[in-house]
């Protein structure tokens, strides 16, 4: 244990990437990394991060920010839920512990957001506490290393992986170990082809060892994604702005703006019936926008698109939005993939969608 956590540690100082989130020890800067690393790739946090600090460089910033703001930083990321629990802690960090986050794993874990490994991973890299933080990356790794061939994520195997990350973190330093294990299983230990030649734990590796690496860790059993079928409502009011919804907290796209979203395929006549009856919204004529299939995690959604106008008022409850202020507001990409399939070109051209933003990355990066 003793020299392979020695040899991690070599390893890990000769060969981590920069990042902006390293070599500090602030820990609002800390944990707005790890909430953005959560189900996020590097290379696309790395375009969000330091603007996202920018806007907001203090927890006290943050906590006072208008929650359209962070929508809109947050845009383009994904599981907005996040950004959400991040405004909560934020408040609570300055309401309840003057500005600073408390310094003990007990005290991050009673913030909002604050699961076991966000706990872990901000107590050990900002606090230097002895404290595991095991996401995707370091539970390969652990799984690899010891031979455990459990899923890593519930049960038996959880509970050995992160008693094992424990035992290795207060060994310490926690905050490199921390940082070791994940960026050893983000570089080197791959889920598929690992670079086992380039490995610190190559020569105590059981998995390596006994040619276990395609079977550890061992596959999540993912219930099949369950389909779902939706109606989704472009509607323009006299002055060309499209009308969105605030999506409830506890639904699909919780907390983001989104066209109007009726549930099943419906004909026109019922899709006009039930905007009426369940959104006080009066449409004129439905005309068909298409159809959109979006991928979720646990989900598919079907959406049938319908492009029409509004008669009369927007209810309460819908925002009209001029369609060059979207970008303003923070709306998903499902919302800029709607928009873009059921209006004319000429309407959204120019304008800057989370979709198109994604896509001009993609290809600013294969051609770097
Ligand atoms: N993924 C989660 N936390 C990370 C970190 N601190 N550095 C790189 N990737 C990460």
């Amino acid at each position: 244990m003793k020299k392979d956590s020695r040899r991690l540690l070599e390893w890990y100082e000769r060969n981590k990437r920069s990042l902006p989130w390293r070599n500090q020890k602030d820990a609002y800067r800390i944990w707005v990394s790890e909430i953005m690393l959560q189900q996020t790739r590097v290379e696309t946090v790395l375009n969000y991060y330091e603007r996202f600090l920018d806007r907001f460089p203090s927890v006290e910033s943050l906590a006072a920010a208008d929650p359209d703001e962070v929508r809109a930083a947050w845009s383009g990321l994904g599981y907005y839920r996040r950004a959400r629990f991040m405004l909560e802690a934020a408040k609570a960090v300055v309401s309840e512990h003057a500005g600073e986050f408390p310094n003990t794993l007990l005290g991050l874990r009673a913030l909002p957001g604050f699961g076991r490994y966000t706990a872990g991973a901000v107590a050990s890299i900002a606090f230097d506490l002895p404290a595991p933080a095991v996401d995707g990356n370091a539970a390969r790794v652990i799984t690899r290393w010891r031979g455990i061939r459990e899923d890593p994520s519930r049960g038996e195997g959880e509970r050995v992986v992160w008693a094992e990350a424990e035992r290795l973190a207060k060994a310490g330093p926690a905050a490199e170990i921390t940082q070791a294990l994940i960026e050893l299983g983000a570089t080197v230990c791959l889920p598929r082809n690992p670079s086992c030649t380039r490995c610190p734990w190559r020569s105590s590796c059981v998995a390596h060892r006994d040619q276990l690496i395609s079977l550890i860790p061992a596959k999540k059993k993912r219930a099949p994604k369950k389909t779902v079928e939706l109606t989704a409502l472009v509607v323009l009011d006299e002055r060309d702005r499209v009308l969105l919804l605030e999506q409830p907290d506890s639904g699909l796209f919780g907390g983001l703006y989104t066209p109007p979203l009726l549930e099943g395929h419906l004909s026109p006549r019922r899709s006009r019936s039930t905007a009426r009856n369940e959104l006080g919204l009066e449409l004129g004529e439905l005309a068909p926008g298409g159809q959109l299939r979006h991928i979720l995690t646990h989900r598919e959604l079907e959406l049938h698109l319908f492009r029409t106008r509004l008669v009369g008022r927007a209810p309460a409850g819908l925002r009209p939005v001029s369609l060059g202020r979207l970008h303003e507001l923070g709306i998903p990409t499902i919302t800029s993939r709607v928009l873009e399939q059921a209006l004319p070109e000429a309407m959204i051209e120019g304008l800057v969608l989370p979709s198109r933003r994604s896509a001009a990355l993609a290809t600013r990066r294969r051609s770097s």
